[in-house]
């Protein structure tokens, strides 16, 4: 055998495979262990690059939905308040969103007085989903959604078509921030129904926040007619997390601080 270096993968010395001299071809005995060796590695790499790409697609879909929502832009679960009744609010998400594999609860109820914590409890859950879990999710304050709606019909669609809030009924996850805080026309109710029924119906995760509790939201949305609102409630109720966050409004704490 003339003089070859060792295989360059494994320093293992080359046999004879086929040819005459000067035309020999000695190869490695292990070749075909380095061929899946390398088929593995470029798999790796695949998969590597493609979470990279999923990971700034996620970073970039967040700073997306955080545009319309510049005050919680930074918030997130590491800055949410850590005084007890913080925490408190703030486990219980954590182990929601953990646990959410073998969890059987779809939804998320957060109902407390004014300026407790609520739409920056869920901005947080949202907030995970999407860079975390690479989620579909939006945040979408119910009474200016409802707004929006009304504006494009009047201007014919068009605004409505750039905002992924305008199809809510396809997010992996959503946000119905300040349920209740609308007025509740006919108009409002039978939007809203619309989506939580085709929510419920797909079992889609829909995180609301609301200051009425789930009774009180009842006669609210119900305004007459309890049914109506007890329709809505029910499926966003059942397979449900409650979180309630009571005590002091947070913005006034702040401002006397
Ligand atoms: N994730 C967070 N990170 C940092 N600060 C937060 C976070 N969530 C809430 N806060 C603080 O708590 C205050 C009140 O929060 P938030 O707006 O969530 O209240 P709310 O319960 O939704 O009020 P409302 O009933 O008026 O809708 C905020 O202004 C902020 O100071
Ligand atoms: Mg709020
Ligand atoms: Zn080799």
């Amino acid at each position: 055998m003339p003089d070859y270096p060792p295989c360059a993968v494994c320093g293992k010395e080359l046999v004879y495979v086929t040819g005459q001299p000067p035309y020999e071809v000695y190869l490695c005995p292990d070749l075909e262990l380095h061929q899946l060796d390398d088929r593995a590695r470029d798999e790796e790499r695949r998969f590597e690059e493609w979470q990279r790409r999923r990971a700034k697609e996620s970073e970039q879909h967040y700073w997306n939905v955080a545009a319309d929502h510049r005050h919680m832009s930074d918030w997130s679960l590491e800055t949410y308040p850590d005084d007890i009744r913080g925490q408190a609010a703030k486990h219980k998400a954590e182990a929601w969103l953990d646990d959410s594999d073998t969890y059987s609860e779809n939804n998320v109820y957060i109902y407390g007085g004014v300026g407790t914590g609520k739409s920056g409890l869920a901005w947080s859950i949202m907030r995970h989903r999407i860079l975390i879990d690479y989620s579909n999710a939006d945040f979408v304050n119910v009474r200016a959604w409802l707004g929006d709606i009304k504006a494009a019909i009047s201007d014919g669609e068009s605004k409505l078509a750039q905002s992924i809030a305008a199809r809510p009924e396809q997010l992996d996850l959503l946000i119905f921030d300040d349920l209740g805080a609308e007025r509740p026309s006919d108009f409002a109710i039978e939007t809203i129904a619309t989506v939580v029924e085709h929510r419920h119906r797909q079992n889609l995760s829909t995180v609301v926040t609301s200051n009425y509790s789930p009774s009180q939201l009842i006669k609210r949305l119900g305004h007459g007619d309890p049914v109506v609102g007890q329709r809505i409630v029910s499926r966003l109720t059942e397979n449900c997390l409650q979180i309630r966050v009571d005590g002091a409004d947070r913005r006034l704490n702040k401002a006397a601080a």
